[in-house]
């Protein structure tokens, strides 16, 4: 169990995007003092008045719990999250690039905001995901050249392994928390900062800078690619016939494989997987070392799509004129995030071969419409289903698992299922009339025996 820290601290964190209000919520919720700041002052009375901005289970209790106490607030000023700090976490963007590099440009910001604020001596924490080396330019921009016996400015790489929809868990009870540093004193500034963690059993992992940085890239790279060997697997299932889901539950019951992260369907999505994958393949280039693995996992990725599309165009025939109902929008479930959404690059794809596209999703709705403004929106799976010749499952959201398929059967114009996430029982959506097709699985999962 979690207990309250003994040696409280006060900390600053600059970014209140999803990553940065979790780290303000978990670090709160031991009895560190913590002051969240961003430049965007909406968000700031939003979260202040403890209105979560996003969709996160458990986030919006936490955020008004925290704020009774007194020990969370938040601000629009950088003085006031660094002027009292012990250490300040930089949650700010990564976007990628045209180039597919991060761009970096608001991390080297909040470093010069956060030197100018600084009044003693700070642990300066990268949060945000950066390509290995991005610890030596900060450290630069932060010590601004001259080093300060009063106000030692010390960088830490301490990456997140937060997923979206399940945030609050992994920040309050992690696998391993990794703490890459230079000093001495760094170090045990971070060790005070998670004794509660560490008291709860938790890892604590530390390594230099660049090597931190460096496993957070590999991390997310080793399961992008995890995720497309078995699509991969998954087209040659259905060049053999054989099942990829009997093959990945073989594979998962050795330890060695693990059966996480085993799923095919659309393929992986999300703000961070395709970003990192991209950012990491640009930095092995720039180091001389180009990785073609990592452009493999991407292509193969945008295969999955692609076969989505071939049975689509396989149950409707041609598209034109066709009505498609997708149900699941976000990139994942448990999120309304839509970011890279494989369902959003599906209704882009169906919409500029002629059909028309509808969807529903439990929260994700509005965002999708605001990315793909052509996408009808519906308020539940049945109405999407009205007139549709052809469903196609997105999104493995819970609720889909328990869809009344005789009734979208009868509101449809033709009874065709394509189950992009492997959800759905095929033998009953076959009984309830269905043309049902999944994804590395036979086309005669669908029938009954
Ligand atoms: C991911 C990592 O899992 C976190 O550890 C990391 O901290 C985070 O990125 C980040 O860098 O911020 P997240 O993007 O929230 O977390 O989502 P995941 O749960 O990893 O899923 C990513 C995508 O892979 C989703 O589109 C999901 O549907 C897909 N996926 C996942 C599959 O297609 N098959 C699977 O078996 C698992």
């Amino acid at each position: 169990m979690l207990r309250p820290s003994n040696s409280p601290m006060t900390v600053g964190v600059i970014g209140t995007g999803h990553v940065g209000t979790i780290t303000c919520l978990s670090l709160a919720a031991v009895g560190h003092r913590v002051v969240g700041c961003d430049a965007d002052s909406e968000k700031v009375k939003a979260l202040a008045s403890g209105r979560l901005p996003f969709h996160e289970p458990g986030a919006q209790e936490l955020l008004e719990e925290q704020l009774a106490t007194g020990r969370l607030t938040f601000t629009a000023e950088t003085t006031v999250a660094v002027s009292d700090a012990d250490v300040v976490f930089i949650c700010v963007g990564t976007p990628a690039r045209a180039s597919g590099e991060a761009n970096l440009l608001a991390v080297e910001q909040a470093g010069r905001e956060i030197a100018g604020a600084a009044t003693g001596p700070l642990v300066v924490v990268e949060k945000s995901t950066v390509p290995a080396g991005t610890g030596g330019h900060l450290q630069r921009t932060v010590s601004g050249g001259h080093p300060d016996p009063v106000r030692t400015l010390d960088v830490v790489s301490n990456p997140e392994f937060l997923r979206e929809g399940r945030a609050l868990n992994d920040a309050l009870h992690p696998d391993r928390i990794l703490v890459g540093a230079s000093s001495p004193r760094a170090f045990e500034v971070m060790r005070r900062l998670y004794q509660p963690f560490v008291d709860d059993g938790v890892q604590l992992i530390e390594t230099d800078i660049i090597s931190a940085e460096l496993a957070k890239h590999a991390s997310n790279a080793f399961l992008a690619l995890k995720i497309s060997y078995v699509n991969a697997l998954a087209r040659l299932c259905e060049a053999s016939g054989a099942d990829i889901e009997a093959v990945a539950r073989v594979m998962g019951a050795d330890p060695r494989i693990g059966s996480e992260f085993l799923g095919a369907g659309l393929g992986f999505g999300g703000y961070c997987f395709p970003k990192d994958l991209s950012a990491f393949q640009r930095l092995s280039e720039r180091l001389g070392y180009p990785f073609p693995m990592l452009a493999e996992v991407a292509r193969i990725n945008d295969d999955a799509i692609q076969a989505a599309m071939a049975k689509i165009r396989d149950v409707v025939w041609n598209l034109e004129g066709k009505r498609v109902a997708l149900l699941g929008l976000a990139f994942k479930p448990d999120t309304d995030d839509v970011r890279f959404s494989p369902a959003l690059t599906l209704a882009r794809h169906l919409l500029a071969e002629g059909a028309t596209v509808v969807g529903f999703d439990p929260v994700a709705g509005a965002a999708a419409q605001g990315d793909v403004p052509e996408l009808e929106l519906a308020a539940d799976p049945y109405e999407a289903a009205t007139d549709a010749h052809c469903i196609v499952v997105c999104t493995a959201w819970d609720e889909l698992r328990e869809l009344d398929l005789q009734e979208l059967g009868e509101r449809m114009a033709a009874k065709n299922l394509v189950d992009g996430r492997n959800l759905l029982d095929g033998p009953t959506a076959t009984a309830a009339g269905f043309t049902y097709r999944a994804m590395g699985r036979p086309d005669s999962i669908g029938s009954v025996p």
